[in-house]
């Protein structure tokens, strides 16, 4: 499993603890930037890791911004994209397992590094979409966009 990360300057701060914790759970990790609390534009971070995810360099996607929805709205405009920002842990468990979000958004504005990391092993101890029922609402948004690359 490897995943991508970024943040801007807002979510800086919360980024390596991120790393840290993947990295405990056995997963590889591509950094994209930012590197540090100067201040920067989302949008570049957010492209990076959807396109690493798109492109398959990585299986999944975590992007940090003030509150997560930046990051999330730009991500979801790269093909392939489903980009969930979440506060809660309950959000982040069923991101997962009902809409298969390939990429996780946190806010650092909006939550607590200790509530930011919960949500991250929430997010990763789900169990994806399965079932007909999610997975036919998945590919409606997929046949919209033009189909699954
Ligand atoms: C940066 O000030 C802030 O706008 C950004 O981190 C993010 O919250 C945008 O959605």
């Amino acid at each position: 499993m490897k995943i991508a990360i970024g943040s801007d300057h807002a979510g800086f701060p919360y980024k390596d603890p991120i790393v840290a914790r993947l990295k405990e759970r056995g997963i590889a990790v591509v950094d994209v930037g930012t590197t540090s609390t100067a201040s920067t534009d989302y949008p570049l971070y957010a492209f990076r890791v959807a396109d690493a995810v798109a492109t398959r360099q990585a299986d999944l996607g975590v992007l940090i911004c003030g509150t997560g929805v930046g990051m999330s709205i730009a991500a979801n405009k790269v093909h392939g994209i489903r980009a969930a920002a979440v506060q809660s842990a309950f959000a982040a468990t069923a991101v997962r397992e009902h809409n298969d979000a390939n990429v996780l958004c946190v806010g650092s504005r909006t939550n607590s590094l200790a509530e930011v990391l919960s949500f991250v092993d929430a997010w990763l101890d789900a169990t994806p979409a399965t079932g007909e029922r999610h997975a036919k609402r998945i590919r409606m948004i997929s046949d919209y966009e033009g189909g699954t690359k």
